[in-house]
């Protein structure tokens, strides 16, 4: 586990896009494990910046997102895949033939996990998965107390989990969706490098359980202290406690 300190939330993201751009530019057609949240926003803001200066050419990349909302349109404000679309997709010269995301408005779950599944076996994997961090230590949506050994599969989201994500719709919990598909642990696992990026006070805590307490289902983000090539860039809050 590598751990990388950022000065704040501006460095962590040039910091992080650093980490992405030299995937790209190392393997052109890679395919890149892509997160939601907060946290990865500015990551995407700086990749935008870098396309738009001539510096990275996405033409070549394929992405698979690590989860989605079961049960929104795609349309919806606050879809994963609006949310990837409104901050990334549409600044770059990604095809959007390879742009790939569960589908949350397919209700079949277990088809809908299955042709996931499918689709990221059929691309060769994740050579670099980006990875944010719930406080409950969930990674995509994998919730405390999931096995370690899933793939794609539909996830009932916690309380805590419903309520940190209100903020996105009215601040209503009614709004939030209650389920999601998510990539599983073991895709994860198998990507072959993991990034996450972490920041603010509110993230302190779990990140110090997460990589210095033990690994267990319970912290989801505890089995990446079991990755050969995980790298956490964390700014000076979220790593305040380590
Ligand atoms: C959601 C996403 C996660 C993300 C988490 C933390 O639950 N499914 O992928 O890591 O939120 O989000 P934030 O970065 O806004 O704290």
């Amino acid at each position: 586990m590598k751990i990388i300190r950022a000065k704040d939330y501006a460095d962590m993201s040039r910091k992080a896009a650093n980490i992405i751009s030299a995937q790209v530019i190392m393997k052109p057609n890679c395919v890149l494990g892509l997160a939601t949240g907060g946290t990865p926003v500015g990551a995407y803001a700086q990749l935008v910046d870098w396309y738009n200066k001539g510096d990275i050419d996405f033409s070549e990349v394929t992405t698979v997102n690590l989860d989605e909302y079961r049960g929104l349109p795609k349309e919806h404000p606050e879809s994963y895949w609006s949310f990837m679309h409104k901050n990334l997709f549409d600044k770059v010269n990604i095809d959007p033939a390879k742009i790939n995301l569960p589908d949350g408005t397919n209700p079949d779950a277990e088809d809908a996990c299955a042709k996931y599944n499918q689709i990221i076996h059929a691309v060769g994997g994740i050579d670099l998965q980006l990875l944010g961090i719930g406080h409950d230590g969930h990674i995509g949506f994998n919730e405390p107390g999931e096995a370690f050994e899933l793939e794609t599969h539909c996830v009932d989201l916690t309380a805590e989990t419903i309520e940190a994500n209100k903020r996105f719709f009215d601040g209503n919990v009614n709004l939030v969706p209650k389920q999601a598909y998510t990539m599983g642990i073991k895709t994860i696992m198998q990507a072959r490098k993991v990034l996450m990026v972490a920041n603010g006070k509110g993230k302190a805590e779990i990140i110090k359980k997460a990589f210095f307490g033990p690994v267990t289902p319970e912290v989801p983000a505890s089995i990446l202290q079991m990755h050969p090539d995980f790298t956490l860039v964390g700014d000076e809050e979220a790593l305040s406690l380590i």
